[in-house]
């Protein structure tokens, strides 16, 4: 159906008018002007909220007496009719139609007759999009959120086994001080529940139903748009019949919490490339989600970590797009914002899969705690510790403190050997108020026990974060 492309440009290849609009028009649209025009190859991805959509505004149209309570009847069966057919056979792709909502509107007609042309009335395409865009991206936020609570169960029951395994925690990705595994994976539960609260923030904001404000102005049939709006779950009818038409910021606001997301998977994901790597080997991931080489048989690749930290370029991408088609458009409703579709379809698609590979890896991946707690041992990450203690046994101000510790790990280095291995007589050359119950804080295990305060990295500490998380979640005992 989509015809060959006539690279002239000008004039009509069947000579026809639009059905639609055609009316005004002597000759019709040529094979470049169909083809630009065309959004159904896209936009039929909206065919179910443009049903729901027409069946409310119908609906409406009966109630308050503008068609025919019969005719509604047989518009709304016929809609029923086509939507059977969209499940079975799928949207069929004519260039002509232009989009969904014409598509439905034409296959109407044809099943039920001339009544078809009620439908349309007290409305626009323009309204029309804007309804059946924000269902579908409610929809695709209610599910986000689910994959993202998916997620967080799977965090937070691996963070529940490792509450007291010991690994090195970083900063500048150097060794810094011992935490345990299950602090750092709560940590990825905070980011993902910030998401969750920034989703249902942006559901909240863009649960309004623009049906009704017509092309831009409103109408001049005496309507309900109360009635819409909630036969389609909407709050309330929204405010300004121009903002309605032109406003896209419910799709702005859904990318930004994808990309916001998938910046928070990208990072999770960069650590599980690095944690699989040899040189660290804290982790291996599930072989159902890594590949193979076809050259190097030892290879085992995390590619669906490295594919999640890609994917947040991309909709990252998908929200400057968007951003970029929008920000020089007068009032009200302009072409260029057929082009809000594609980048919201693939954001959310590309967040489906990144959010369901991250949960099969985060389940799905054993933790080799004993190299991790090895690589916790190394790098003097008790040096704080050794700080702490001269401050609090040994009553020496912290800046003093910090300093005699440096001189504990120079030495240490030069003899290549860990803190905890110098023996009492070089710590007590180096300051004499040092005494052998020092020992008892350079251990990595003592030195998680004592971070206690609150959200600290003590098993204890995040112990309480689990059950918080748990009760949270919903999970049971
Ligand atoms: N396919 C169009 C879109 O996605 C529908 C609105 C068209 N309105 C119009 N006046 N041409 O934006």
């Amino acid at each position: 159906m989509s015809g060959e492309r006539d690279m002239t440009g000008s004039g009509s290849d069947s000579g026809a008018t639009n059905a639609m609009w055609g009316g005004r028009f002597a000759d019709g649209p040529s094979a470049i002007m169909r083809e630009i025009n065309a959004s159904i190859p896209f936009d039929k991805a909206l065919w179910r909220e443009d049903i729901a959509a027409s069946k409310a505004h119908v609906a409406m149209l009966a109630a308050c007496g503008i068609v025919a309570a019969e005719d509604a009847g047989v518009i709304a069966n016929g809609l029923e009719a086509v939507a059977a057919e969209y499940e079975r056979d799928g949207v069929p792709e004519n260039w002509d139609l232009e989009d969904i909502h014409m598509t439905t509107e034409a296959r109407l007609a044809e099943l039920i007759g001339p009544v078809a042309g009620r439908l349309h009335t007290a409305r626009s395409r323009n309204d029309q999009v804007a309804t059946d865009f924000r269902l579908w991206v409610r929809g695709r936020m209610e599910a986000m959120d689910q994959a993202l609570a998916d997620l967080q169960r799977a965090l937070v029951t691996r963070a529940g086994e490792h509450k007291g395994s010991i690994m090195p925690g970083f900063t500048h990705l150097q060794t810094a001080q011992p935490v345990t595994l299950g602090h750092h994976l709560m940590a990825y539960y905070e980011m993902f529940r910030r998401d969750r609260s920034r989703l249902a923030d942006a559901r909240a904001r863009m649960n309004e139903c623009p049906l009704g404000s017509a092309a831009l102005a409103g109408t001049g049939f005496a309507i309900d748009r109360e009635m819409t709006a909630q036969a389609l779950g909407f709050a309330a009818p929204t405010a300004n019949s121009l903002d309605a038409v032109s406003d896209r910021d419910f799709a702005m606001d859904f990318l930004w919490c994808c990309s916001t997301t998938a910046l928070h998977l990208s990072r999770l994901a960069e650590e599980l490339i690095l944690w699989a790597s040899q040189p660290f080997g804290f982790i291996r991931l599930p072989d159902s989600l890594s590949t193979g080489s076809s050259i190097m048989p030892q290879k085992k690749n995390p590619d669906a970590a490295e594919l999640v930290r890609g994917h947040a370029g991309r909709v990252i991408g998908a929200l400057t797009s968007l951003m970029i088609t929008m920000k020089g458009l007068p009032l009200a409703y302009s072409k260029d914002m057929q082009d809000d579709k594609p980048p919201v379809f693939e954001a959310a698609s590309l967040m489906e899969l990144s959010l369901a590979a991250m949960t099969g890896m985060i389940a799905g991946s054993s933790f080799d705690t004993a190299r991790m707690r090895a690589a916790a041992e190394l790098g003097y990450a008790t040096a704080t510790d050794l700080a702490d203690w001269l401050v609090r046994v040994a009553d020496i101000p912290f800046r003093e403190a910090h300093h005699i510790t440096g001189s504990a790990v120079k030495l240490a280095e030069s003899r290549g050997t860990a803190l905890d291995q110098l023996p009492l007589a070089d710590l007590k050359a180096i300051d004499e108020r040092i005494d052998e119950r020092v020992y008892a804080a350079l251990s990595v295990d003592a030195s998680v026990a004592a971070r206690r305060s609150y959200g600290g990295t003590a098993p204890t500490q995040v112990g309480l974060q689990v059950e918080r998380a748990r009760a949270a979640l919903g999970m049971e005992e």
